[in-house]
């Protein structure tokens, strides 16, 4: 090449390259209304925006992989929690996990009911940004969260089988079953181990504490999923003033063939 020519292919190239980064500039900045609902952006979630920054929350979280390093990323928590779990945790996060244990605990930032009320609309909505699938895999306090890999959903989806089918949600986010229940015998994360449901969901018809309707170990189980509070498992992180922790949206949320596959898969946990 000669040098006009290198100069040319420089030239030629540096351009060709700053249209194409310029373009998709424009098309990111196009969706982000879509893709973060700002349409859903309400006073309550601005208002849970200005405590998290009045608080430092950023301090040691991060939220869409921005912040400190020093605690989980906040970035689906509302999802893999819910609003009944978060406002008892942020109220007292030392009755959640202790310092001896978990080598880190969140100090207690004493909130009011309303900036908490705030901050988890705030965290709702960031929780429905579309962020392509990241965090991969969600980055919780305690226990493990296998997630399911692409070739196992795929695996799956492929296959009709109900208990198959029911097992890959289960291990998704949402609905994040597998956030807060291990299927491992004793291993409590933030509700119970599910190890061994199918047998104990027969007992439970039988405990006086059981406020449900089911007549069997199967009714039992979807009925757990719908309206939680039925029964409240024993346990300290579990339940606060007759309301389970567990989220009691999943009559809606899901639909009503998730909800058949994942007591299929339950009801395989003898
Ligand atoms: C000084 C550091 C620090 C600050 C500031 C802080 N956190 Fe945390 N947070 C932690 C640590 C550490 C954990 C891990 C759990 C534990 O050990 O208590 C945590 C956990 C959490 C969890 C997850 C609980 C779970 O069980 O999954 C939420 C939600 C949370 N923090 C929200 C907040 C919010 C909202 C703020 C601001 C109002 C905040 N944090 C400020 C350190 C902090
Ligand atoms: C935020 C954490 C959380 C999430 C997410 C969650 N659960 Fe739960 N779950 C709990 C807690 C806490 C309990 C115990 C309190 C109670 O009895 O409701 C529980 C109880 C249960 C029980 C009854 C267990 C028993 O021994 O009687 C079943 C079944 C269950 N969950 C299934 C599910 C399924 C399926 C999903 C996903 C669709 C799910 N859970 C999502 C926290 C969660």
């Amino acid at each position: 090449m000669t040098k006009r020519q290198t100069r040319l292919f420089f030239l030629g190239s540096t351009l060709f390259f700053a249209l194409i980064f310029i373009g998709l500039t424009i098309d990111s900045h196009r969706q982000i209304s879509a893709l973060t609902h700002s349409d859903q952006m309400t006073a309550d979630v601005i208002a849970g925006k200005r405590v998290w920054h009045e608080k430092n929350c950023t301090n040691c979280h991060t939220l869409l992989g921005e912040g400190a390093y020093y605690a989980p990323d906040l970035t689906k928590i509302a999802e893999q929690r819910g609003a009944a779990y978060l406002s008892q945790f942020l109220k007292n996060p030392a009755a959640f996990y202790s310092e001896a244990k978990d080598r880190r605990l969140m100090p207690n930032l004493n909130l009011g009911d309303e900036q908490i009320r705030h901050l988890i609309a705030f965290l709702s909505w960031v929780s429905r940004i579309d962020t392509n699938g990241w965090p991969p895999r969600p980055l919780l306090v305690s226990g493990a969260f296998p997630g399911s890999s692409p070739a196992h959903a795929q695996q799956a989806a492929a296959s009709s089988d109900p208990v198959a089918l029911g097992e890959a949600l289960f291990r998704k986010s949402p609905p994040a079953c597998a956030a807060c229940h291990s299927t491992a015998e004793g291993v409590q994360l933030v509700g119970p181990s599910l190890a061994g449901i199918a047998a104990r969901a027969q007992q439970r018809l039988g405990d006086p504490e059981y406020r449900g309707h089911a007549k069997t170990a199967e009714e039992y189980v979807r009925e757990s999923i719908v309206a939680p509070s039925m029964f409240l498992v024993a346990g300290p992180t579990f339940s606060a003033g007759g309301r389970s922790f567990m989220p009691d949206n999943f009559g809606h949320s899901l639909q009503a063939s998730e909800i058949d596959h994942l007591v299929a898969y339950l009801m395989t946990l003898k």
